[in-house]
């Protein structure tokens, strides 16, 4: 009865129910979560997407919105009898406004689409990442994305100023504003920007566009601790310098992917850390950069400066995930934390400790957006059974440094048992009254972000 309502809404060609084809909807690309489902439906328009999730709220039957599946969490992964809605078909490019820049697009479109649209009008779109080929708009919307652009312009939340989304009953929300002044009433795009699809399903989303700087200088530094990796970001702003991006990698991380790929080390001797900085400046960049770092030269073993974009520097950064998942013989275990600055140096040395004596037969591999205080855990090679152990132990860790116990990737189903590591019962208890007020009937995404009460549970 359902499909045959969704057929009638979306086409017969635009509900998937071939187990086969349904695959690269059900399974992230890590492989670490594998779902199952009744059906892919994908919609064209707002209105095919208010239409089906007001038959699928009247038969009270789960929905997953998913954008380009590349979620690190399981957040976009259905459970059994869900619904898969693709928001991929939603790829209007609607109005680039260089004056106000501005860029409003469908959810579905890629942020690498975005940005080519902006590039076009001598602007950027301000959040970049490794998957900005198949990462959409409402995906980084749901999952308040960071990425490597976020220490200069911040998160998605941030560059967000309107969405159109549709809520749990069909109803469609148009909270459609370009004004970067406007304070009347409750912050909705902001309440649904990391919302993980729980709250409603992004449609369109109006965000702000960056100016790109003139020039930039790409610097790859080794150095031996993280205190000079932030030493050397303290240095470069105390001079006027603008970071761009600020990023880390270990030794073993840059090995790993040498040796995964046809990246390379340009030093002729690994050093324990690599910072990479992205860098402009009003004036000469490139003479400001070299001053900066022959000051700081008893802090590094090497450094190489290259003018940007420096794509092989960035390969060396941007192939971590890749590589990482190529090398290990498990599903990769994928963390994302964040820890305020001063404390990072103590707690990485926690972590490596507690990681090398309790868990030895495991590959643990660190990088991230080290000024955002962002450190992406990636442990390889985890019997499937130690996974749980393990993420609590790192997650424990965590919470001793007064961190966070995800940064950018979100909940999803991977963290969810762990949510009261970051926030408190009250916290907890309103963040449930605003899901049952949005999804009375607890339809949209149910399985992920927030532990269920056992009463919930009743559609699971
Ligand atoms: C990245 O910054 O490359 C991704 O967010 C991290 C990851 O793969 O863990
Ligand atoms: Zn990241």
């Amino acid at each position: 009865m359902l499909l045959e309502r969704l057929r009638a809404i979306v086409g017969s060609a635009h509900v998937i129910t071939d187990p086969l084809t349904m695959r690269s909807y059900t399974t992230d690309w890590t492989g670490r979560w594998q779902g199952e489902a009744a059906a892919v439906v994908r919609p064209a328009t707002t209105e095919e997407v208010s239409t089906a999730v007001a038959a699928c709220y009247d038969r009270r039957i789960p929905i997953t919105a998913q954008g380009g599946n590349t979620g690190l969490v399981g957040g976009a992964i259905p459970a059994a009898g869900s619904i898969v809605l693709s928001t991929r078909r939603l790829n209007s490019m609607d109005t680039i406004d260089p004056i106000g820049r501005t860029i409003a697009a469908g959810a579905g479109v890629t942020v690498a689409e975005a940005d080519d649209a902006a590039s076009k009008h001598g602007l950027r779109f301000g959040i970049d990442l490794a998957s900005r080929d198949s990462a959409t708009l409402g995906g980084i919307v749901a999952t308040n994305a960071g990425g490597i652009r976020m220490v200069r312009h911040g998160n998605t939340r941030a560059q967000l100023l309107g969405v159109e989304a549709v809520l749990s009953d069909g109803a469609v929300l148009s909270r459609w504003s370009p004004l970067v002044k406007d304070n009347v009433g409750y912050d909705l795009p902001g309440l649904l920007a990391g919302s993980e699809g729980t709250l409603a399903i992004v449609t369109k989303v109006l965000m702000k566009l960056t100016t790109p700087a003139p020039e930039t200088q790409v610097v790859l530094a080794g150095v031996g601790t993280i205190a000079a990796a932030l030493g050397l970001c303290d240095r470069m702003r105390r001079h006027g310098l603008t970071i761009e991006a600020a990023e880390i990698m270990t030794a073993e991380g840059v090995t790993l992917v040498c040796s995964h790929s046809d990246a390379r080390d340009p030093f002729a001797q690994p050093s324990p850390l690599y910072a990479l900085l992205e860098i402009s400046s009003p004036g000469n960049t490139e003479a400001a950069v070299l001053e900066v770092l022959s000051q700081l030269a008893d802090t590094m073993d090497d450094a190489v400066v290259e003018p940007g974009p420096a794509r092989k520097l960035w390969q060396i950064r941007e192939s971590h995930t890749e590589c990482i998942s190529r090398a290990s013989s498990t599903p990769v275990v994928k963390l994302d934390v964040a820890v305020p600055l001063p404390a990072m140096s103590k707690f990485i040395a926690a972590l490596e400790a507690a990681l090398a004596a309790e868990f030895s037969e495991v590959t643990p591999i660190l990088f991230g957006h080290f000024a955002d205080g962002n450190i992406h855990v990636n442990i390889l090679d985890v019997p499937p059974d130690v996974s749980d152990a393990i993420t609590g132990r790192v997650f424990e860790i965590v919470a001793a440094h007064h961190g966070s116990i995800s940064a950018e990737h979100g909940i999803g189903r991977a963290k969810k048992s762990w949510i009261t590591l970051g926030r408190s019962p009250v916290d907890i208890r309103l963040m449930k009254q605003i899901k049952s007020t949005l999804d009375p009937r607890s339809i949209l995404n149910p399985d992920v972000l927030l532990p269920l009460a056992p009463a919930d549970s009743a559609h699971t």
